[in-house]
């Protein structure tokens, strides 16, 4: 076994949109990471520049990325095992691997147990066996359900609408018990409207905006459901993996949950109408009937991150979807 200065950091769903600006984030922060995806959404080509294993492997000459196929329901450690052995202990998980579907979930209930919560446990059961000094756990605005006060802060009482809200609760409530029983440090950061570059716009589960601004770039119509006047809490993804890699690398002990948003309530149809004119201005937009039970307005209290995590999100709405609709180039 090879010993490194450097914390060897597992990221579930490394291969996914967040998961992957995370891999990123770790590697520039000096930490060696080993991925765990099922590459059921993710893409490889999301973690590319980490692909040339004589040079970015574990065992290769430079900063260190090893990709493992696995999903992550069945466990981590025979996956884990060869790695560890190699290289010393996992010290830390990031578990963002998850059934990311509210309306797949409706549909596939146990499917969404057995990933969302069941996948959880798993990751539980490594980190508590292993010693990981803390698991980020990627939780969800879903938690909240319907709220009756705005901006939604953490102490609100969860009334989840769909089994991925449940299952994400469910989650939450697992990482308490480890953390009080066996003492595995974790952080639950409950993810608002996260949006950045690759966000996948082909999936019909796809979030608002890389929909808008895959079809505002190609001068297509945006489709509004309702009135647009409909709120949402977007946050960008270089502002959502710090939170997640300062609370991945912090030594706070016990259990805590925080909110990752910005704050700023902004409706569907000024999203739209930033995203019509950074396409080219040659989109109309247009309206179809209001979906059932979508939720109204929705917006974090932030105020809990920023005292955990030192954290805020920075970046403006028009320079987050400018930089969504033409990516920065990979250095
Ligand atoms: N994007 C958002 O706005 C948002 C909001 C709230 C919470 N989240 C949560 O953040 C996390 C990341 O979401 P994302 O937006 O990057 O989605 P994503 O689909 O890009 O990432 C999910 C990743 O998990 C992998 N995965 C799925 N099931 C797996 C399994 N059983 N085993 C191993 N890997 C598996 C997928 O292949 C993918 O790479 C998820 O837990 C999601 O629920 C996202």
């Amino acid at each position: 076994m090879t010993s490194s200065p450097r914390p060897l950091v597992a990221v579930t769903g490394g291969a996914g949109f967040i998961g992957s600006h995370t891999v990123d984030l770790l590697v520039a922060r000096g930490c060696r990471v080993v991925v765990l995806d099922d590459f059921s959404t993710g893409k490889r080509a999301n973690l590319a520049r980490w692909a040339d294993h004589d040079r970015h492997g574990l065992g290769g000459r430079e900063p260190a990325v090893e990709v493992l196929t696995v999903d992550v329901s069945h466990g981590l450690f025979a996956a884990l095992a060869p790695i560890t052995a190699a290289h010393g202990p996992v010290e830390r998980i990031v578990h963002l691997a998850a059934q990311v579907s509210v309306v797949h979930s409706l549909a596939n209930p146990l499917t969404d147990a057995r990933v969302n919560y069941g996948g959880t446990v798993q990751v539980l059961e490594y980190a508590r066996a292993a010693g990981v000094k803390k698991v980020v756990f990627a939780s969800s605005a879903a938690v909240y359900g319907d709220v009756a006060t705005l901006p939604v802060d953490e102490d609100a009482p969860c009334r989840p609408l769909s089994p991925y809200g449940v299952h994400k609760l469910a989650s939450e409530h697992a990482l308490h018990c480890y953390a009080a029983v066996h003492g595995v440090p974790s952080v639950a950061l409950r993810f608002f409207n996260v949006y950045g570059p690759r966000q996948d716009p082909s999936s019909p589960y796809s979030g608002v905006i890389s929909i808008f601004a895959d079809r505002a770039a190609a001068g297509r119509d945006l489709t509004i459901f309702g009135d647009g006047e409909q709120t949402r809490d977007f946050v960008y993804v270089g502002d959502v993996v710090r939170a997640v890699v300062d609370a991945a690398l912090g030594d706070a002990p016990g259990h805590a949950v925080a909110n990752v948003g910005t704050g700023r309530e902004t409706t569907v149809r000024a999203l739209a109408e930033i995203l019509v004119g950074l396409g080219g201005g040659g989109s109309a937009i247009v309206h179809a009937p209001a979906r059932a039970g979508e939720i109204v307005r929705s917006v974090a209290r932030v105020e809990r991150a920023a005292a955990l995590l030192g954290f805020r999100a920075a970046t403006a709405l028009r320079d987050g979807l400018a930089a969504t609709v033409a990516p920065p180039p990979v250095t």
